[in-house]
């Protein structure tokens, strides 16, 4: 069973003088455990598929699924993470990673034990009663990661979530993030304007066209998931795929753009 699907999934927002096509025709299913990358020119509908799938916007047509089940609305089976990380100011470490939790019915100490756990996963042992303000902005979007990640989704929805980083915090967040994926199997669709970012973590690049927004080619890399930073651009086939992708992704641009 796909852990995500669209099937067939247009959508229109209104506008003056006619309602303005944002998605058309989007198919699209990802497997269970699955690293799937979109990119894509400025306003092509990436963030509105990822708004989809949380459940936060709804399709005109077509039917958007999450674990076999039609999406309807946000659920705690479905995470996202932000470009920006969103903590609450005044609440310390610990407690922005447990806040949705406890909301709900959660044992207290369980949450805590986990979000401990996540906390020293994310690297910031010893930082649990920090906050916000204490942090730099690589260390905010951990708190980030281990508040998605704690209520254990199946689904999580990454968009540009390391694209306001330094060069050198982007790369240690992707090796990051590559080993949460691994150790627990959810399933990512991650949105970024980074070749190289894509080319390091997908399974599968997605390259979407703009007005209208479609899937205009898929990729699979050959890469394997034991990828390493420092070795992955000796694949004998990387230098071509990654010129091919940089190619196809500025040819949408430039057609968007003319
Ligand atoms: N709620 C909305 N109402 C009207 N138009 C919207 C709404 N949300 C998005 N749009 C429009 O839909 C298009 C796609 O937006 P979206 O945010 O999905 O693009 P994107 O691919 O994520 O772009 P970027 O790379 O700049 O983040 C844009 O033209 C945007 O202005
Ligand atoms: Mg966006």
């Amino acid at each position: 069973m796909s852990a995500i699907t669209l099937e067939n999934v247009s959508l229109a927002f209104a506008a003056k003088p006619q309602p303005f096509t944002v998605l058309e025709d989007i198919n699209l299913s990802l497997s269970k455990g699955e690293f799937v990358v979109l990119l894509g020119p400025s306003g092509c509908g990436k963030s509105t598929i990822l708004n989809l799938v949380a459940g936060f916007t709804q399709p005109d047509s077509g039917r958007v699924a999450a674990g076999g089940k039609t999406v309807r609305q946000p659920g705690p089976d479905r995470g996202m993470i932000f470009q920006q990380p969103n903590l609450f100011p005044w609440l310390s470490v610990l407690d922005n990673v447990t806040f949705g939790p406890r909301l709900g019915k959660h044992r207290k100490d369980a949450t805590n034990a986990l979000a401990h756990d996540w906390l020293a996963r994310v690297g910031l042992k010893g930082f649990e009663h920090h906050a916000p303000w204490q942090l730099s902005g690589g260390m905010k979007q951990r708190v980030a990661l281990a508040r998605a990640w704690l209520p254990q989704p199946e689904v999580l929805l990454l968009d540009e979530p390391f694209g306001a980083l330094d060069a050198q915090t982007r790369l240690m967040m992707q090796e990051l993030l590559r080993d949460a994926w691994l150790s627990t199997g959810t399933t990512l669709l991650f949105v970024t304007h980074d070749v190289e970012e894509a080319l390091f973590l997908a399974d599968r690049i997605l390259i979407m066209s703009a007005k209208p927004g479609k899937i205009v080619e898929e990729i699979a890399l050959p890469f394997g998931r034991e990828r390493d930073i420092e070795t992955l651009a000796e694949h004998p086939r990387y230098s071509e795929i990654k010129h091919h992708v940089l190619h196809r992704v500025r040819q949408e641009a430039k057609r968007h753009l003319g």
